[in-house]
C-alpha cells in the first residue's frame, strides 16, 4: 500500500466513525476549587526484565465495569515496564498474536539495527521474534512502542506502549528517591466512545494536527487519578506516550519542582523550574519535594495551557488546553529524603566546530523530510560510524514537529530550557524554527530512522532511513599487497595483524555480527602490525576494519 492509499483509507475510516460520540461526560471533570474529586488510585504497570512479550488483541478493564478492547502486551494495559541494569542482557521472545504485522521499537535504547524495531523487521501474524542484546547505555527513562509500517499510531494508541527503565551503579550511588518514592508516569490521551471503547479514527484534519484525546490516562488509570504521598521527596519518571499531545508539566500551586533527567538519563546538575514542556516521546525525570505540605493537603500534577498554532482536528480538548493529570494527597509523614546532589552526572559537551559533517533535514507539510515521504527501502543518508555530525533540522511548516533519532542520544546545540540539556533523543521543533543537534554513532552500524514523533505524521511518512557505516569504501582484498594478514585465525587469546604501512592515523575496529563495535584502537601513521587481544570476547566471527581495509577474524576458544 502506498502512502496516498493509506491516507485515503484513514479518511474513509474517519468518515465511518465520525458519528461516534465520546464519553467524556461519563467521567467527572476535576476542578481546582473542589479538591478532592479524585477517585481512581494511580495504577502501576507490572515490572518485567524481558522474557515472553505476547502482543494480543484482548480486553482490559480500564474504566470500572467496562471491558475495553485493547492491544495488550502480556495482558497489561499499558504494556509492562521493562526494568534492567546497565550490563544486563535484554532477551525477549516477542509473539505477535495480532492479525496484522507488528514490531517493537526500544525508544532511546542502543539496540542493534536488526533488533531496533525498524518496520522492515516486522513480525508476521502468528510469528515469534527472539532478540537478545546487551544494555550498554547509561541509566535513564526510556520506553517502547509499536513501530509497524504505517500502523504505529493505532497500535501504540491501543496499548502497545510501555516504559523501559535502565539503572546503573553511578545513578544508584546518588541516593535519589527510590522504591515506593520512585513512581513511573506514562501519560496518554485517549478518546472513548459511549460504550467505553477506544476510538482511533483520524480524519484528514487529525492526520495533520495529530490524534488528540479528550481523556488523559496516567499508566492507564481512569481520569481523576490520585496518588497518596508521604511528606517527603518523590522521583517521578514521566514519559509522554501520547500520539500527538504536548504537555506543559507543572504543579497546581505553582511551586518549583526539580528536573534531574530527561530522554537520555540524568542532567549534569538539577534544575529547579515551575513548568516544563513535554512533547510526544520526550521524558522528564523530576523530583517533587512534598515536605512543605501538611497531612491532608492536596495538589495536582497538571499541564498548564500554552499556545499552539496547529488546528484542533476532530478532538474536543484542544492542543495546549489546561489539564489536571494526577492528584497528590499528602496522607502520611516520612523521613525527609536525601538532598538532591548538586552534581548528578558528567556529560562531555560536543562542539559544533568539531563536527566533520553537516546534514540538513527540512520538514514540510505533515509528511515530508527533504521533500520526500518515507520509503522503507530507500536510504536517504549514509552516516559514518564514529564521526561527530551536526544535523540541522528546519521546520518549514506551521505545525510543531518533535523529531526523534534512533540508535543514538544527541545534544541540542542551543538548548532553550533546562529540559533540553544533557542527552536527548527527541527535540521539539517549533513552527518555522531551526534546531541543530550534535550526534555521533558509536555503538552499532546499520539502518536507523529519523522521524516526527507525532505518530500520525510518522505513519504518513515524515520519516527517513539512514545507514550508519564505516567511512570510505571498504576494500575487500583477498590477496595482494593491501590485505590485512591475521595469525592465528581462528584466534584464541590474541591475534597478530600485519598490514601495509598506514599513511595516516587510523582506527582499528572489531565488529560483531550484529554490527556492534567490540573494541577500538587508534593506530598511528607508519604502523604495520598490531597485537589484538581477544581473550575477553566470546567465540564467533568478527569483522576487522582498519581505514579502508577489512578482514574477517574468527575467535575460537575451548
Ligand atoms: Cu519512539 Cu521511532 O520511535
Ligand atoms: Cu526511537
Ligand atoms: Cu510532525
Amino acid at each position: 500500500m502506498n502512502r496516498r492509499k493509506f491516507f485515503k483509507l484513514s479518511l474513509q475510516a474517519g468518515l465511518v466513525t465520525a458519528a461516534s460520540q465520546n464519553v467524556s461526560g461519563l467521567f467527572a471533570k476535576s476542578s481546582k476549587k473542589d479538591i478532592p474529586l479524585a477517585t481512581n488510585a494511580l495504577r502501576i504497570p507490572p515490572v518485567i526484565s524481558g522474557g515472553d512479550l505476547v502482543i494480543a488483541p484482548t480486553t482490559f478493564e480500564i474504566n470500572s465495569g467496562i471491558q475495553t478492547n485493547v492491544i495488550s502486551i502480556n495482558n497489561s494495559f499499558p504494556a509492562p515496564t521493562i526494568r534492567l541494569k546497565k550490563g544486563d542482557t535484554f532477551s525477549a521472545q516477542i509473539k505477535n498474536n495480532l492479525t496484522e504485522p507488528t514490531v517493537i521499537h526500544w525508544h532511546g535504547i542502543h539496540a542493534p539495527s536488526t533488533m531496533d524495531g525498524h518496520p522492515r523487521n516486522a513480525i508476521a501474524p502468528g510469528d515469534t521474534f527472539n532478540l537478545s542484546y546487551p544494555i550498554i547505555q547509561r541509566a535513564g527513562t526510556y520506553f517502547y512502542h509499536s513501530h509497524a509500517d504505517m500502523n504505529t499510531a493505532k497500535q501504540s494508541y491501543l496499548g502497545m506502549t510501555g516504559m523501559f527503565i535502565v539503572e546503573d551503579d553511578e545513578e544508584k550511588a546518588l541516593g535519589l528517591p527510590s522504591g515506593e518514592f520512585e513512581i513511573p508516569l506514562l501519560i496518554q490521551d485517549k478518546r472513548f466512545d459511549k460504550n467505553g471503547q477506544l476510538i482511533y479514527a483520524p480524519t484528514t484534519a487529525d492526520m495533520s494536527a495529530g490524534w488528540l484525546g479528550d481523556t488523559v490516562l496516567i499508566n492507564g488509570t481512569p481520569p481523576n487519578a490520585f496518588l497518596n504521598v508521604a511528606n517527603t521527596m518523590y522521583r517521578f519518571r514521566i514519559v509522554n506516550g501520547s500520539n500527538a499531545r504536548t504537555y506543559n508539566i507543572a504543579l497546581s500551586d505553582g511551586k518549583q519542582f526539580t528536573i534531574i533527567g530527561n530522554d537520555g538519563g540524568l542532567l549534569e546538575s538539577p534544575a529547579a523550574v515551575t513548568s516544563a514542556m513535554l512533547a510526544p516521546a520526550e521524558r522528564l525525570d523530576i523530583v517533587v519535594d512534598f515536605s512543605g505540605y501538611s497531612i491532608g493537603d492536596n495538589l495536582f500534577l497538571k499541564s498548564l495551557s500554552f499556545f499552539y498554532s496547529d488546528g484542533p482536528g476532530s478532538g474536543t480538548l484542544r492542543q495546549g488546553a489546561e489539564i489536571d493529570l494526577l492528584q497528590f494527597t499528602i496522607d502520611r509523614t516520612a523521613a525527609k529524603g536525601n538532598p538532591i546532589p548538586a552534581a548528578l552526572s558528567a556529560i562531555t559537551k560536543f562542539n559544533s566546530s568539531d563536527a566533520v559533517n553537516n546534514r540538513s533535514f527540512q520538514l514540510s507539510g505533515h509528511q515530508y523530510i527533504n521533500s520526500q515521504s518515507f520509503d522503507i527501502n530507500r536510504i536517504d543518508n549514509h552516516v559514518p560510524f564514529g564521526a561527530l555530525e551536526q544535523w540541522t533540522i528546519t521546520n518549514l511548516s506551521e505545525s510543531v514537529h518533535p523529531m526523534h533519532v534512533h540508535g543514538v542520544q544527541f545534544q541540542i546545540v542551543n538548548p532553550t530550557q533546562p529540559s533540553e540539556g544533557g542527552w536527548k533523543d527527541v527535540v521539539r521543533i517549533e513552527s518555522f524554527a531551526t534546531v541543530q543537534v550534535l550526534l555521533r554513532f558509536t555503538e552499532y552500524t546499520g539502518i536507523y530512522l529519523i522521524h516526527c514523533h507525532i505518530l500520525e505524521h510518522e505513519d504518513m511518512g515524515m520519516m527517513s532511513n539512514f545507514q550508519v557505516e564505516q567511512s570510505g569504501a571498504v576494500k575487500h582484498e583477498t590477496n595482494g599487497q593491501n590485505e590485512i594478514v591475521i595469525f592465528p585465525n581462528p584466534a584464541s587469546d590474541h591475534a597478530f595483524l600485519k598490514f601495509p604501512s598506514l599513511e595516516k592515523e587510523e582506527m582499528l575496529m572489531l565488529i560483531d555480527i550484529t554490527g556492534r563495535v567490540i573494541s577500538k584502537d587508534i593506530l598511528g601513521a607508519g604502523i604495520t602490525d598490531h597485537k589484538l587481544l581477544t581473550d575477553k570476547i566470546s567465540n564467533g566471527s568478527y569483522r576487522i576494519i582498519l581505514g579502508n581495509y577489512e578482514a574477517e577474524l574468527i575467535v575460537m576458544r575451548q
